[in-house]
């Protein structure tokens, strides 16, 4: 609790280019419930380089990231909006956390294992490591709610589980926290394979939509939108493709599927196809016209990367000290 509010932490990985998955996922919820916490988003790009990167490119992307997060509507004088490699704190708590974590539990976790047969000629320590980072983050603002998509779940259940072993050694230390999954938009599937999650990292770039797409190539990967024969706007598991495209009609104009349902009912996928573009575009084209006059003012994104990084600094450090000394670590002579 800090301010008399619950607090909030998530982040996003400046790895590729982002996708209608995670605005609709996480970024967009982020904004609607952001009034209601003190709040911390961080540009995790500590955890960017468990996969190599090119270092130019990786500046570039978490600058992107971090403007994209302004533009989406999160005000960074109510938000803590920082790079999570300027706030030291989250490299140590994740070391105490590692000394806390079992390898038959990071064994399990299917994002590893998902990387590790994809980059099978760089499975690092950190790649493994990587949900304890994970945990760091969150736990080092003691935050009692982190909105994410289903595909984050399995970490957030790790992250509650160090909190509760640790709780349980040491006191009442950590706040344990609880996933926010929003009513629609938490899994944007694949616009060329409805079994796969629409990635960042997807070869076919086809299959995604991304943040920064203009209005043409929105509106013609949507046409070419992998659908079915039934010929019917339904919203069900037997029709996946049509059941995503509901999926995102819904997220970005509010409506539920079963309304979506009546709208299109004796219509045809050409005209439903059309309409969850033309929906998607009214979301994204005020996006990018915010990020675009936002890159422009340098002095304003500099200001915000520096006082924020210090907020962070000062609240994480208070649960760092907290843990050092929980776990023996001598005090600092004054
Ligand atoms: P990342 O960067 O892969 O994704 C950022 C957010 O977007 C959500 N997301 C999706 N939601 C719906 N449909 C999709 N297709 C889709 N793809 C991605 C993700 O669930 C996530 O909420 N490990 C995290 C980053 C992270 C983090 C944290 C998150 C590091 N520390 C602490 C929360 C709290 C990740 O790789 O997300």
């Amino acid at each position: 609790m800090l301010d008399g509010k619950k607090t909030l932490f998530s982040g996003m990985q400046a790895t590729g280019n982002l996708t209608l998955g995670n605005y609709l996922g996480a970024l967009k919820n982020w904004v609607t419930i952001s009034d209601e916490y003190q709040t911390f988003f961080s540009v995790v790009d500590m955890h960017s380089i468990t996969v190599r990167q090119d270092p130019a490119e990786l500046r570039r992307r978490a600058r992107t990231l971090l403007t994209l997060y302004i533009a989406a509507g999160l005000d960074p004088e109510k938000n803590c909006i920082y790079y999570q490699s300027h706030v030291s704190g989250h490299a140590e708590l994740a070391w105490i956390l590692n000394c806390f974590t079992y390898m038959g539990e990071l064994n399990r976790m299917t994002q590893f294992k998902d990387k590790a047969a994809k980059h099978a000629d760089n499975i690092n320590a950190g790649l493994f490591t990587y949900p304890v980072l994970m945990a760091a983050d969150i736990l080092l603002y003691q935050a009692d709610v982190v909105p994410v998509g289903i595909d984050q779940m399995q970490h957030l259940e790790l992250t509650r589980d160090i909190a509760i072993r640790f709780n349980n050694l040491y006191g009442e230390v950590f706040t344990v926290p609880e996933a926010y999954i929003g009513k629609a938009g938490a899994k944007i599937m694949s616009l060329q394979d409805p079994a796969k999650k629409m990635s960042k990292s997807d070869e076919n770039p086809n299959g995604s939509i991304y943040l920064m797409d203009d209005p043409d190539t929105i509106i013609r990967k949507f046409k070419r939108a992998v659908t079915d024969s039934e010929a019917c706007v339904r919203y069900c598991e037997e029709q996946p493709g049509i059941r995503n495209l509901i999926d995102i009609y819904c997220a970005c104009t509010g409506k539920t599927p079963q309304e979506t349902e009546k709208e299109f009912e004796g219509k045809g996928y050409g005209d439903f196809k059309m309409a969850v573009g033309e929906a998607v575009l009214s979301v994204l084209k005020p996006l990018q016209e915010r990020f675009a006059d936002l890159s422009k003012n340098k002095d304003y994104l500099d200001r915000v990367i520096k006082e924020n990084a210090q907020k962070a600094q000062y609240f994480s450090n208070k649960t760092l000290r907290k843990v050092q000394k929980k776990v023996g670590f001598p005090d600092r002579i004054r």
